[in-house]
């Protein structure tokens, strides 16, 4: 083995792939029992619907490079991503854009007026001096749309009343002055054609690559742990940094979601695939389905059934999945000690989301990744 790589998320492979093409010996391991990381779907088993496990997966990217590589494993669908929310009974377009204000504000503004409007109603606080997340956000699009949107719904997402978040969580909201109504604004964007699954499999698939699965670094009773290879052989670790170190300078936070997925004998339930609820007696953020991420699929798909995901939201705790770093003042400070502690690892290279206590897009993730192969582990 010429490298161990610790996790099959997309950074994981992605050093994986390059590095077997280099021509070495690759190990991955991951401690789950299926490859991908998070960005696994597979099957629902009634209906054969394309289920992301790990919340929904939407591909998009403005990185030529990135762009380039990914193509090399998978085609993608013309998939463009919209989506909508229902609040006070009604449901209007995300991101806010001139219809979501129209339609709110009763009225057919043109850009200009909307503008004008908007800027009124956030003169209540200052961005700059705002002491809170409400302050904040009032300051950005004012009270009304701020309430409508914004307030509860990332109150639910952090378990907190929308005063006592920090005004950190933002540093903007998406309004626009237009009717676009496009969810990203990448220069490409769209569905692996086959699945992430297949995607994922096809990069892992090479004879230099062996994956195995159901392995934990930290389990000393397998071969491949942390005890018995740091120092024999280069390791990207892809895992989080705090367990790496045995949270020796205390748990970096993050936030997690449930999911409760459910099998509905309809054929179409919301329309769309993606619809939020920013309301405070909702007790769920948004509801997925499925089938509407693939519409080029629709004759193979059940005509009567469907697949939905409500998606809520709370802190992890150490046996949760980690999703979303809260990054805390004390998080901050404790990823600047681990950042010390992993200068004394000898030839271990820290990478993804876990790694380096990051969201990363997975677009990011596979173009951090193909940075430390180049700069980090000699590659072309
Ligand atoms: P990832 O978490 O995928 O992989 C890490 C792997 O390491 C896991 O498989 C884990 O099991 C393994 N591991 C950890 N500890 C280990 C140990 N001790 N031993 C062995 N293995 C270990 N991105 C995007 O572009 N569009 C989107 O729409 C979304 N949507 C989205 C929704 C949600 C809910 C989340 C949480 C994330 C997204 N993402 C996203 C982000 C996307 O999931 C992310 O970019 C990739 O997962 C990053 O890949 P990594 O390889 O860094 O981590």
């Amino acid at each position: 083995m010429d490298l161990l790589v610790v996790g099959s998320g997309f950074f994981g492979l992605t050093i994986a792939e390059r590095a077997a093409n280099a021509g070495r010996k690759v190990t991955v391991i991951d401690r789950r029992h299926h490859i991908g990381g998070n960005a696994y779907s597979e099957n629902e088993a009634e209906t054969g619907i394309e289920v992301h496990r790990y919340g929904a997966h939407l591909f998009h990217t403005s990185n030529a490079t990135v762009w380039e590589y990914v193509n090399r494993f998978t085609t993608f669908t013309n998939y463009v991503h919209r989506v909508y929310s229902t609040h006070n009974d009604q449901v209007f377009a995300l991101p806010v854009n001139l219809h979501t204000i129209n339609q709110f504000f009763g009225k057919a503004l043109t850009p200009d007026a909307a503008r004008a409007l908007i800027k009124e109603q956030a003169g209540e606080y200052d961005v700059a001096t705002a002491r809170n997340f409400v302050e904040k956000g009032v300051a950005l699009v004012g009270r009304p749309l701020f309430d409508a949107f914004f307030a509860h719904y990332t109150a639910k997402q952090w378990q907190t009343e929308p005063e006592k978040l920090s005004a950190d969580i933002i540093s903007r909201l998406p309004v626009r002055y237009n009717y676009d109504n496009r969810y990203f604004n990448d220069t490409w964007e769209g569905l692996p054609t086959d699945g992430y699954t297949a995607w994922i499999e096809r990069m892992a698939d090479h004879p230099n690559i062996d994956v195995q699965l159901n392995v934990d670094f930290f389990d000393e009773s397998q071969p491949l742990n942390k005890k018995a290879l740091v120092g024999q052989v280069p390791i990207v670790y892809t895992g989080p940094v705090d367990r790496y170190f045995d949270y020796a300078e205390g748990e970096l936070s993050w936030r997690t979601l449930d999911f409760e997925e459910e099998v509905l004998e309809v054929g179409d339930f919301q329309g769309t695939s993606v619809m939020n609820y920013p309301d405070a007696d909702v007790p769920y953020t948004r509801i997925h389905e499925f089938k509407h991420f693939h519409p080029e699929r629709k004759d193979t798909y059940p005509t009567d059934k469907t697949v939905i995901m409500r998606e809520y939201s709370r802190f992890a705790t150490r046996d949760d999945e980690p999703y979303y770093p809260v990054n805390s003042t004390d998080d901050r400070s404790g990823l600047l000690a681990y950042r010390e502690l992993q200068k004394g690892e000898k030839d271990v290279h820290f990478g993804g989301r876990l790694g380096t206590y990051q969201y990363l897009d997975m677009h990011m993730a596979i173009g951090s990744a193909l940075s430390m192969w180049r700069n980090e582990l000699g590659g072309e």
